[in-house]
């Protein structure tokens, strides 16, 4: 379902909230008035994870979920009430992935990353 852009207040869950794309998500989300559920493998990250939570609206309306997306179940509390995910989080492979190596190394782990986050 997509999010309209004046989407009456949401709970919306974005995966890997400690990325590249999921934050200016984020961001977006909180200024629009929405309640965000992060998803990201470390909470005591806070190298990643302090950008977000000094965003405007952050302190009452951001929380974050441990969770990772090769564990069975692990998505289940952050999704849980939302009305939206996002899904964004993504087993990033930095460097040269070798010839037959894609299918193991990127689009397997994506496939069961996908199961994952929307099994709930
Ligand atoms: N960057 C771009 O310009 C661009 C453009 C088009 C499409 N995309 C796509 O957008 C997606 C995200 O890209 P990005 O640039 O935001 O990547 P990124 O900055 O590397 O972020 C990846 C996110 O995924 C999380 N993650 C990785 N493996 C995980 C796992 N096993 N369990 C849970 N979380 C995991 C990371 O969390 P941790 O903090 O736990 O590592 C991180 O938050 C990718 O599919 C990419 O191909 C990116």
């Amino acid at each position: 379902m997509l999010l309209p852009l004046s989407a009456p207040q949401s709970r919306v869950c974005v995966t890997g909230a400690t990325g590249y794309i999921a934050g200016p998500i984020i961001e977006r989300l909180l200024r629009a008035g929405h309640t965000v559920h992060g998803t990201c493998r470390d909470p005591s990250n806070l190298t990643a994870l302090s950008p977000l939570m000094d965003l405007p609206g952050a302190s009452e309306r951001l929380r974050l979920f441990k969770a990772d997306l090769m564990v069975p179940g692990s998505f289940d509390a952050a999704v849980q009430g939302c009305d939206y995910v996002i899904h964004v989080a993504a087993p990033v492979v930095l460097g040269k992935v070798g010839p037959g190596e894609g299918r193991s190394k990127i689009v397997e782990p994506m496939m069961r990353a996908v199961d994952n986050v929307l099994d709930e």
